[in-house]
């Protein structure tokens, strides 16, 4: 099976997501540009002209498309990263994929998903390989 990641993570803690992702073997991923408000609707500014309501905040939204035996750890990869601890940290949500292709090979699904040392050619000398080598 195959998720979407989507992370939306500070600005500012983009470096460091970005570099944690790469150590646990994150390869492929695209990131994009959002603004939007959870339950805190925005925040009060005061100016010199009083206070005011921003109600969308910007934000950085990361996606990742990758195999279901690595969304947990990706998970936990980002929240240790992305955590400031006070409000508006973020949220991750996860999606079913259907279907991956990369354009230059026609390759789909896992295959299309393997890059260079990532987090699965790492783990391929441990005892058991990967989860999803053991369903046929
Ligand atoms: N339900 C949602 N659907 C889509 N995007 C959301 C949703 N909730 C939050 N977001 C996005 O995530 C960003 C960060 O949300 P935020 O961390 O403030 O969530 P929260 O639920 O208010 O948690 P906290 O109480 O920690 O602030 C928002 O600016 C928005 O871009
Ligand atoms: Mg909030």
């Amino acid at each position: 099976m195959t998720k979407k990641i989507e992370a939306i993570i500070r600005e500012e803690r983009l470096g460091d997501v970005k570099q944690a992702l790469k150590d646990i073997g994150i390869v492929g991923m695209n990131v994009v540009e959002v603004h939007g408000h959870g339950r805190q609707g925005g925040i009060s500014l005061t100016g010199r002209g009083g206070s005011y309501q921003v109600d969308m905040l910007p934000r950085v939204q990361i996606n990742i498309v990758l195999s279901d035996h690595n969304v947990e750890k990706t998970i936990d990869t980002i929240c240790k990263a992305a955590a400031s601890g006070k409000i508006g940290d973020g949220m991750i949500f996860v999606y079913p994929v259907e279907e991956v292709v990369r354009i230059r090979t026609g390759e789909r699904g896992h295959q299309a998903l393997m890059y260079p040392d990532d987090i699965d050619s790492r783990q391929e000398g441990d005892q058991g390989g990967r989860p999803d080598q053991h369903q046929g």
